[in-house]
């Protein structure tokens, strides 16, 4: 199969995350809630925690050293806002700071581009003491402080801004479902966290073009499709529901200054206080859109299901990477369907006014194993070929879109599944810390190479 071909100047990247990679709670770093939760014992499935993770905090060369030889030019990374600011407003820590102006610096000298995350899900304990994390509404203001310090200190080098990543995710997992921190079920507090963190976005993105006017600002949004699970009208109108809670409740909410109905209508026993302006602040233009893709999803009506009335499959998926029914599951549970990527790029095009797009997330889990050195992945590899022909064609076809971050440059801590999960272009043994760029890492180093030949 030919590489897929993308147009000059097209970003390569990958992705990765603060509390996933870096280790490190050392040098005046606060707790973040990650912090507490993955020490809180039944809360991560095999037990472990991200003390050290990657190791990048200590040392960040050895995985700048991966991305110069995969031959990628852009690099997504997060900034654990407790590291910078120890109680999530207030005192600077200079050294946590230091540390991200030297990562900046050692991408630059190596042409790699930064995207800089602000927030991925790690927000400081204090502030969940405080004031509830993002179901108090104090923290959407701390959240633009803490944005506009990180762009004053940094902003001379670093251009390109992502306030959020997966607000549906934070809010969903971490305050109704339970399985990611602070592991709450309240839905009201769901709710709260929802309209919060666009709240804190929209805040955060007129601070950061304050404070520098030559930045770009976007936020990234995992989308999902999702799909009735039979043809029969109830599962239809829960598919309705699961696609405005997953999908168009940010989208809308971002580009469109409001939140779509019937979904809104359903959660109004739980709903937030929407102030006079913030749908004007959380609707604010932003300068790109990223999108995190990993699969499609099917819904059920579920009438035992409180509040939302429906459930979403769950892949009958064991740990283990499988074909049921004729499809491909990633061991995630996760199916392969590049078709739908193609489709959910080119409905955000028809529907949302074909946004300035990044993907800034997309990847698989499957199980590696070392053999003599070496770790062959020929499913992340079709994969990866499958998806990334998908962008290539919705670009063809008219998508604004520039640049795609693979999920992730090495393997690391996949929150409550610990590291039971491998994402990774890079095997990662996370006792030596060894490194081995899988087979997959050396076909994205090679259709890199492919770009712009035989034009
Ligand atoms: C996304 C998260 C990212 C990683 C991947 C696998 O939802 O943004 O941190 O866990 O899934």
């Amino acid at each position: 199969m030919p590489y897929p071909h993308f147009p000059p100047n097209f970003l390569f990247g990958t992705a990765t995350a603060a509390f996933q990679i870096e280790g490190g709670l050392t040098d005046g770093k606060g707790k973040s809630i990650w912090d507490v939760y993955t020490h809180t014992p039944g809360k991560i499935r095999t037990g472990e925690n991200a003390d050290t993770a990657c190791d990048t905090y200590r040392n960040p060369e050895r995985d700048l050293a991966l991305m110069s030889e995969l031959g990628l030019n852009a690099y997504r990374f997060s900034i654990a806002w407790s590291r910078v600011l120890p109680s999530g407003r207030g005192q600077v820590n200079q050294k946590g700071m230091d540390y991200y102006r030297r990562l900046v610096d050692m991408l630059l000298e190596r042409n790699i581009t930064p995207f800089i995350t602000l927030f991925h899900w790690d927000t400081p304990q204090a502030l969940q003491e405080l004031c509830g994390g993002f179901a108090g509404r104090d923290t959407a203001y701390y959240f633009a402080d803490y944005a506009e310090t990180v762009v004053k200190a940094l902003g001379d080098r670093a251009k390109n801004w992502i306030t959020l990543n997966e607000p549906l995710e934070h809010c969903l997992f971490g305050y109704l479902l339970g399985d990611l921190a602070p592991g709450h079920h309240n839905p009201w507090e769901y709710a709260r966290a929802a309209h919060h963190q666009l709240l804190g976005h929209g805040l955060a993105l007129e601070r950061i073009r304050a404070a520098s006017p030559d930045s770009r600002v976007g936020l990234t949004l995992s989308v999902t499709p999702m799909f009735p699970a039979t043809s029969h009208p109830k599962d239809i109108a829960a598919a309705k529901i699961a696609d405005q809670l997953f999908n168009d409740f940010f989208l809308d909410g971002v580009f469109k200054g409001s939140y779509p109905d019937p979904f809104w209508s359903k959660i109004r026993l739980v709903r937030p206080l929407v102030k006079a302006d913030d749908m004007k602040i959380i609707s604010r233009p932003i300068d790109f859109l990223g999108v995190n893709y990993y699969s499609r999803e099917f819904a059920r009506a579920a009438w035992n299901v409180p509040l939302l009335g429906f459930w979403v499959d769950e892949a009958q998926v064991n740990d283990r990477e499988q074909v049921i029914n004729g499809r491909q599951y990633t061991n995630f549970g996760r199916e392969v369907h590049a078709p739908t990527f193609y489709d959910t790029l080119m409905r955000i095009k028809n529907e949302y006014g074909n946004p300035y797009m990044y993907i800034t997330e997309n990847g698989a889990s499957f199980t590696d194993i070392v053999e003599n050195g070496q770790v062959h992945d020929p499913l992340r590899i079709a994969f990866l070929e499958s998806y990334m022909e998908a962008a290539a064609q919705a670009i063809r076809d008219g998508v604004n879109l520039h640049g795609y971050f693979i999920w992730s440059l090495m393997d690391n801590f996949e929150w409550k599944q610990g590291f039971s999960k491998r994402f990774g272009l890079v095997y990662a043994d996370h006792v030596t810390q060894q490194r081995i760029v899988k087979d997959s890492g050396r076909w994205v180093a090679e259709m890199i190479r492919q770009q712009g030949k035989g034009d």
